[in-house]
């Protein structure tokens, strides 16, 4: 049973939604991203594929428990929004076919997309901040239990995120957003001047010039827009998150729970609240930042009061990242630490991303939010097939590799997620068998071939519509564009009964999968 306590206070969520922006071209956003300079293009290289004997004998279709739940295969399809929940938050249609088309490739896990644990609105994405979520999650948990024939564990990722605004254009930065302080005022020697003019002045000084003006956060707020952080002391709303968030977190899981999910993922991953209160680059001065220890004290309370409000038998895992991949973050040194405290709690899984941060992310557009997948981190969290020496598969294998050994020498037993370019089934079952990880993340070649899972279990690997790692999906997740594939959403567009994107472009799923062999 789920014990309450008296709700936090929410807070406003500044962060406007850009789901009718749709000025950019894909090719345009390509060429945003960060990509490493070698330029090697590499080609997916699944390998051989089982027959269906072998694959039954596989470690990968083995089953593995997960806290008290049991997955039937340790295949995990991580995290991803599709862009398909309303504007209010509510699932869609959309969001149950789209689950429901996972489902029936019968993974032996899908986490539901990030879902916001705050009764505020936030654009098209999943919400769970109020009871009236339940009604559509509730549907959701049926679809994907019923579609995979009860054979998918569903959880849901839940998370929160503070403010961040569009980058303005300069004007009206410098008319409107700009507070004007008695430092700008002294160090352009006008402390006598009306406001206006103050405002007009700088307006028209240079760049080089407002460097020695403005404060590096006005810099940056005009640049790339405003955007909070969780060091930022003298907002009230960041002062007070440790007294909120773990109550806000509480109450989103026992809905989770309510709603008939199997467990939920806390989001300490990328650019969002708890990822920073994790980070390096984190010095709050009241205990919840600077050393390592501050740093995860947080994280631990938040998932401690999941715990008591959910109670002992119900599945309890976060996503953290193995490496931050930015100049001054979290490297496996910290992460092994967390890694530790985090089984040692008693949390049932871990799940590893890497990177995604906005500390380097590239300037936005004027009118866009900075988007934290198009710096070097963001190329680390999502690699694509563009990439260095090193290539694009399975970059976080041997940062998430030390964190499981971390854990294990602790003496916990605590499942460990790997994840990211994993596409073919010897690559996965070698990870399995060198105890690199416990279970195997699958997420852009999930979204690729929904049905890689039960074509590889059925000895069908040929059948598999291999991901390219071009990252195409991931630029229409970057323009909050409704996410497909590349490789499916031209395909038969003319069929009786396909439902279309709003470009009516494209198709929104995958066709069926028709078995042609063995
Ligand atoms: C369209 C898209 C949306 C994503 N949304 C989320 C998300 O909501 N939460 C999350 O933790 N990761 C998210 N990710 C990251 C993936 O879960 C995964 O970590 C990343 O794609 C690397 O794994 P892969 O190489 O198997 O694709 C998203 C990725 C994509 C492509
Ligand atoms: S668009 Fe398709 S092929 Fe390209 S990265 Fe995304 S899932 Fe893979």
């Amino acid at each position: 049973m789920c014990r309450k306590r008296a709700p936090a206070a929410a807070r406003e969520y500044a962060a406007e939604s850009a789901a009718s922006r749709l000025a950019y071209t894909l090719v345009a956003l390509k060429r945003a991203m960060w990509r490493p300079p070698q330029r090697i293009r590499w080609k997916p290289a699944p390998g051989r594929w089982p027959s269906a004997e072998e694959a039954a004998r596989s470690l990968l279709f083995s089953p593995i428990a997960v806290g008290r739940m049991r997955l039937e295969s340790r295949t995990w399809v991580p995290a991803m929004v599709p862009w398909r929940a309303t504007e209010d938050g509510l699932v869609t249609d959309e969001n149950l076919e789209w689950y429901e088309r996972f489902a029936r490739g019968k993974p032996g896990a899908i986490v539901v997309e990030a879902t916001g644990i705050r009764d505020i609105p936030s654009g098209p994405l999943l919400r769970i901040g109020h009871d009236r979520f339940l009604p559509g999650l509730r549907e959701l948990v049926r679809t994907v239990h019923r579609a995979s024939d009860g054979r998918t564990r569903l959880l849901i990722q839940i998370i929160d995120f503070l403010a961040i605004r569009r980058r303005p254009e300069p004007e009206k930065f410098f008319q409107r957003y700009l507070e004007i302080t008695p430092s700008h005022r002294a160090r352009i020697g006008a402390e006598d001047w009306p406001e206006q003019r103050v405002r007009e002045h700088l307006a028209r000084l240079p760049q080089e010039a407002l460097a020695g003006i403005l404060e590096p956060r006005e810099i940056e707020a005009l640049h790339y827009g405003y955007r909070e952080r969780v060091s930022d002391m003298h907002l009230p709303h960041i002062r007070d998150l440790p007294q909120a968030l773990p109550d806000l977190f509480a109450q989103a899981a026992c809905r989770a729970r309510a709603a008939g999910f199997d467990g939920v993922e806390l989001h300490y991953a990328h650019a969002y609240t708890m990822a920073s209160f994790l980070s390096r680059h984190n010095d709050r001065p009241d205990g919840y930042g600077g050393p390592r220890a501050h740093r995860a004290r947080l994280p631990l309370a938040v998932f401690r009061r999941v715990r008591e409000a959910v109670g002992d038998d119900y599945p309890v895992g976060c996503r953290f990242l193995a490496e931050d991949c930015i100049d001054g973050g979290n490297t496996v040194e910290d992460t092994t630490y967390f890694g530790v405290e985090f089984a040692r709690a008693g949390m049932d899984f871990l799940s590893l991303s890497r990177g995604g941060k906005f500390d380097d992310a590239k300037q936005p557009a004027i009118g866009w939010a900075a988007y934290p997948y198009t710096g070097r981190s963001g190329y680390e969290c999502m690699p694509q097939y563009v990439s260095d020496e090193r290539g694009p598969f399975g970059r976080n294998v041997e940062p998430t590799a030390a964190i499981r050994t971390a854990v294990r020498a602790a003496g916990l037993t605590t499942p460990v997620i790997v994840t990211g370019g994993i596409h073919g089934f010897e690559q996965a079952e070698a990870l399995l068998a060198a105890g690199k990880a416990d279970v195997i993340g699958f997420a852009r070649q999930g979204l690729a071939d929904p049905d890689w899972f039960e074509k590889v279990r059925l000895g069908c690997g040929a059948e598999v519509r291999v991901c390219e790692y071009t990252n195409y999906c991931e630029a229409l997740d970057q323009r909050h564009h409704q996410v497909t594939c590349q490789l499916w959403d031209r395909e038969a567009l003319d069929e009786p009964g396909v439902k279309k994107s709003k470009d009516r472009k494209r198709r929104l799923l995958p066709a069926l999968w028709a078995r042609r062999g063995p």
